[in-house]
């Protein structure tokens, strides 16, 4: 018997509760497996908060032995790069410096507060650096900041989201991160443009579903969930994933996973694609992650009706039933379920499907018709460029040395890697491939931003360099930077404005945006010289450079200038 009430502290949660005792939900999940009860005795309770720590921030020791400084245990399953931990309390019940440290270390990239389960795809899809990857349903983005953590500053994801709204924050996010290897697309994953032509290593279908894992997270599941909110999402899913089945390279990897544990959403689709493209086949999702308690997929599962009683349903569609394919059914537990006492957390599923090597190359069709560099569709104005030739001689001017993989857009100059240039520079083809079009463009590719973003422009002439991106900056270049004493820096962060002079004499008559970079670790801040020197950096990077170096706030100093 369900001990149900135990547990159940909070009055405002008892509707939810008792909604989640007589839901659909946990009828159905009665019928997907026999020991129900187990399950929903940890399908309720608030999440713990959990979070992944980026390995390409210079800070990473330092963030890690902050969590374990306040009681956060390591995700054991967790394989990196970089570290997942579980924190001591639920999610968003941080509270006092914890709070506000928590948020700062997520708003300036150092971590990314996610669900535990939700990093099972990407260490599933395995990416390598110098790789091109797809992140076919992007948004909001956690998924692909963790791709970038793997690809570090060599390789590309295409992080893919179809809603405009959506492709915002997914532009924030990846900007969040502070790292070099994301371009950022809008298009329908079902339509997803066949470029670059020769495939992608890897592509990650996390699809829109009905969530039916996301219980702890999102309580109003329970109410909502009716058994053909899957069979309604099916045929999206399945149309997303055989995208791409076609846009994978041969000897690629994809990876579908859902928050739902719906057989219909996950296994069917599966199947379904199995059946259509022979080139795919599974292999064993838990030997990507063997260290964490999983299931196997489902082969068989019952036909439920609107109320979700078992129904021998002949009538229903074959995408919605089990497969009748012996060699498709004996493959089907390749796939993981992640129950949620399984995760401590959501529930889950995951399927990896490698293309086989020597899968025939999408077949090139007969050139009928190559468009001149005149004719070729161009860019709307807004899309990243490379920057120009002006823009280089005016960044080395104040740099001395400047990067590779510059861009620009609008006011911005951006900072990416050179496998997203090589897809920007390549030849593609229009109409299935018999009109080519000549590189130096991202059309069809409809890209809202990309790369890191190191330095603003103002009327067309360097403005000043990116907080975010300092520290990167000054190790590359060899001018627009000045040495100073780490004493100098704190000072600084400690709210004191220095006149020029006392910063440095040779400051003493500069005027305007400049980077202080202190000459004992390399770490560099912007700063706005006037008749006074004042930093230019976000609340929540102070925050957080003050708890590193132990730096106290003067009392009088808490105003500090806005960066962005
Ligand atoms: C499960 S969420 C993705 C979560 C994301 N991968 C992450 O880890 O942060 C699915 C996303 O797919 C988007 N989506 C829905 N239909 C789509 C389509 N046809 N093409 C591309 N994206 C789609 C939704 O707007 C939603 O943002």
């Amino acid at each position: 018997m369900f001990k149900w009430w135990d547990g159940w502290p909070v009055r405002e949660e008892v509707d939810w509760a008792v909604a989640a005792r007589s839901s659909l939900l946990l009828k159905a999940v009665s019928c997907w497996r026999s020991d129900a009860d187990s399950w929903f005795a940890n399908a309720y309770e608030r999440l713990p908060e959990t979070v992944r720590v980026n390995p390409l921030s210079d800070d990473s020791e330092w963030v890690e032995d902050w969590l374990k400084s306040v009681d956060c245990k390591p995700i054991d399953w967790f394989k990196g790069p970089g570290s997942a931990w579980q924190m001591p309390f639920e999610r968003g019940r941080a509270e006092g410096d914890v709070k506000s440290i928590l948020a700062a270390l997520h708003e300036t990239g150092r971590l990314t507060r996610q669900e535990a389960v939700s990093m099972l795809p990407v260490l599933a899809l395995d990416p390598q650096p110098g790789e091109v990857i797809l992140d076919m349903c992007a948004s909001p983005g956690s998924k692909t900041t963790q791709i970038a953590e793997h690809l570090g500053d060599s390789g590309v994801v295409i992080a893919n989201e179809v809603v405009r709204g959506r492709v915002n924050l997914l532009v924030s996010n990846m900007q969040r991160h502070r790292s070099r290897s994301g371009v950022v697309v809008n298009h329908d994953a079902r339509h997803f443009p066949n470029l670059p032509e020769d495939g992608y290593d890897r592509i990650l279908v996390d699809a829109p579903c009905t969530g039916t894992g996301t219980t702890r997270k999102n309580p109003d599941v329970w109410s909502r969930w009716k058994p053909n909110g899957g069979r309604s999402m099916q045929k999206l899913q399945i149309d997303i994933l055989s995208r791409a089945a076609r846009l994978v390279k041969p000897g690629g990897r994809i990876v579908y996973s859902t928050c739902s544990l719906d057989p219909i959403e996950n296994e069917a689709v599966v199947a379904e694609v199995l059946r259509n493209y022979p080139s795919l086949s599974l292999s064993m999702a838990q030997d990507a992650i063997p260290d964490l308690t999983a299931s196997p997929g489902m082969n068989e599962w019952p036909a439920l009706s609107d109320d979700c009683s078992i129904v021998q349903d002949t009538e229903q569609s074959e995408t919605f039933a089990p497969p009748t394919e012996s060699d498709i059914a004996a493959a089907l537990p390749k796939c993981m379920r992640v129950w949620n006492e399984q995760s401590g957390g959501g529930g889950f599923f995951l399927a990896i499907l490698e293309k086989s090597a020597d899968a025939p190359s999408r077949r090139a069709a007969e050139v009928e018709e190559t468009l001149s560099e005149e004719k070729a569709p161009r860019d709307h104005d807004g899309v990243p460029r490379p920057i120009s030739e002006a823009q280089s001689e005016m960044l080395t001017d104040e740099w001395g040395a400047i990067p590779e993989d510059l861009w620009s857009r609008g006011k911005k100059i951006l900072w990416s890697t050179p496998q997203a240039h090589s897809i920007w520079a390549s030849e593609r083809g229009r109409r299935g491939g018999r009109t080519r079009i000549p590189g130096g463009r991202w059309r069809p590719l409809k890209v809202a931003s990309l790369g890191l973003e190191v330095a603003h422009l103002r009327r067309g002439e360097f403005e000043r360099v990116v907080g975010a991106a300092a520290s990167r900056i000054v190790g590359i270049t060899d001018s627009g930077h000045t040495k100073v004493p780490s004493e100098t820096i704190d000072k600084l962060l400690s709210g004191e404005q220095p006149e020029p002079f006392d910063v440095n004499s040779e400051l003493a008559e500069f005027r305007g945006n400049h980077l202080l970079v202190d000459d004992s670790d390399g770490m560099a801040i912007p700063v706005w010289i006037g008749g006074r020197t004042s930093l230019m950096l976000r609340t929540s990077e102070l925050v957080i450079l003050r708890a590193i170096r132990g730096v106290e706030p003067l009392e009088e100093s808490q105003q500090t200038n806005e960066e962005e």
